[in-house]
């Protein structure tokens, strides 16, 4: 047994925590959309065709908001496919993922899928293979009242009011060199400007993200985010981050600190940002929209041999295991601590791709990344505080100095509770650590995922990787050995 200390004081406020940090992502791929969310016919689905047993795990999780409709896809879709009349819809391939998209699912099926479980659309536009043109005819169909081509098409397809969509992406991964249209920094600079400037003249009440790099290792890293914030500064909101976990070495002690990884990444595009605020002379702060973070690597080689040209493969179909859920854990504590910049984040993806919810033909599940997801999501709201950790550290092949502890801390003051998330790395030991707080508290309950081999697994058939609810006591707490654990208090 090791032991430690956590320090919680009120006043160690980062920020409060904007809920779109609780986003997630669907895309048109593999079995997101169709059989995903969309599937008439089957027995569990409603009138409008979207799976039920789907829509009550998702409103579990309750997002607040949900990245659409690509990822890659986006750069080469039209959305005027996706809308309108069923029997107008054309077929089309799909570059992005090779397969052939049916445009039975569009915005209008997104909308009425969202209305049911409580969410909102954040709205990619394709500046891939399209430009500020469509981007700008998008956003009047979408948002202006009435009295247009664009916007009374929309009431023509049923839809009288304006959908009202906040949160746009100005394209995805555009320094990709597998992206439909990928661009130089300067050639996405300019786009991204041009449309940014069309879109706000139309609705200047919306918030625009611009793609930063896909990952912190692209050869771009850097001068891709300084080229883009130079350009677009004044008409953007919110840079876009994205990177995915995986631990192909089968190596625990540093898969598991690679939310350190993830927290140098985010540091190093705030400072990024603040280095072209302080260019510019001006107090207008850029913040962070880390629109698709995950693991994903159990598909990367079996995916590769997937036909083209199908409909919704199984693709992109990850297994997580228990080692996954932990570093998810991880990933959300490192979120939560940098609250203060990012302000929006999407777990890519929702469902069966990448996903915390998988279903088939017979029902729907959850798979081991739910449930960090959800604590944090159902636990996680209000202001978010730094904690003073005390513990043991050890070095892994990656990553040296990684303390056994990770912790971050939430005050929901409607609610009068405070949350602590705490992850223990230890593999070996368990960790009891003496927690200390600034004020008065009532021990609630404690939360945790622990016991499980770290590859254990939830099937359609058997889901046994599941959080337990353990008595909390005041004082001190024992955290077993590679544990996700959720403290939760009274004040
Ligand atoms: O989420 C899967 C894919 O990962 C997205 O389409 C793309 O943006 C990223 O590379």
């Amino acid at each position: 047994m090791k032991n430690a200390a956590v320090s919680i004081n009120f006043r160690n406020e980062i920020s409060k925590i904007d809920k779109r940090i609780y986003g997630s992502f669907i895309e048109h791929l593999g079995r997101a959309v169709y059989e995903g969310i969309y599937q008439p016919g089957n027995p569990n689905s409603d009138e409008d065709g979207f799976r039920k047993d789907v829509i009550e795990l998702v409103k579990k999780l309750n997002v607040p908001i949900v990245r659409y409709p690509g990822g890659n896809f986006v750069s080469g879709y039209n959305w005027e496919d996706g809308v309108g009349p069923k029997e107008n819809r054309p077929v089309k391939l799909d570059l992005a993922w090779f397969t052939t998209e049916t445009n039975e699912f569009g915005m209008q099926e997104f909308d009425k899928w969202l209305e049911k479980v409580g969410s909102e659309m954040m709205m990619a536009v394709n500046l891939g293979t399209r430009g500020p043109d469509e981007a700008r005819n998008l956003l009047e169909y979408a948002n202006f009242p009435g009295g247009t081509y664009w916007s009374d098409l929309r009431r023509s397809h049923g839809k009288e009011k304006p959908y009202g969509i906040h949160t746009w992406c100005l394209g995805n991964e555009m320094d990709g060199p597998w992206q439909m249209g990928h661009k130089t920094a300067y050639e996405y600079a300019r786009t991204a400007t041009e449309t940014a400037k069309l879109m706000k003249w139309i609705d200047p009440s919306i918030e625009l993200v611009a793609c930063g790099s896909s990952n912190f290792k692209m050869p771009t890293f850097g001068e891709w985010e300084h080229t883009v914030l130079r350009e677009a500064y004044e008409h953007i909101d919110y840079i876009s981050m994205h990177e995915y976990y995986g631990n192909k070495a089968n190596d625990t002690p540093s898969y598991l600190a690679e939310n350190i990884g993830m927290d140098r990444f985010i540091k190093a595009v705030i400072a990024i940002c603040d280095m072209v605020k302080a260019e510019k002379k001006t107090d207008k702060t850029i913040n962070i929209s880390f629109d698709e973070w995950n693991v994903w690597y159990h598909t990367k080689e079996s995916d590769e041999l997937i036909e083209h040209w199908g409909r919704a493969p199984h693709r992109l179909e990850d297994v997580y295991n228990f080692e996954d859920a932990l570093l998810v854990g991880g990933l959300l504590i490192t979120l939560l601590k940098n609250s203060d910049r990012v302000k929006i984040a999407c777990l890519a993806q929702l469902v069966n791709v990448i996903a915390p919810i998988m279903s088939n033909d017979e029902t729907a599940w959850a798979q081991t990344i739910f449930y960090p997801f959800f604590h944090c999501s159902e636990y996680g709201r209000g202001t978010a505080l730094d904690v003073d950790v005390c513990c043991e550290t050890y070095d892994s092949n990656k990553y040296k100095g990684v303390p056994y502890i990770d912790s971050v801390a939430v005050r929901n003051d409607e609610k009068r509770e405070v949350t602590v998330f705490v992850l223990n790395r230890s593999l070996d030991d368990d960790i009891e650590v003496a927690l200390d707080f600034s004020e008065n508290v009532k021990p609630i309950e404690h939360i945790t995922m622990a016991g499980f081999g770290l590859k254990d697994t939830n099937t359609a058939t058997s889901c046994k990787v599941v959080p337990s609810s353990r008595e909390l006591k005041e004082g001190s707490v024992k955290l077993d050995k590679a544990s996700w654990n959720v403290l939760r208090y009274k004040f």
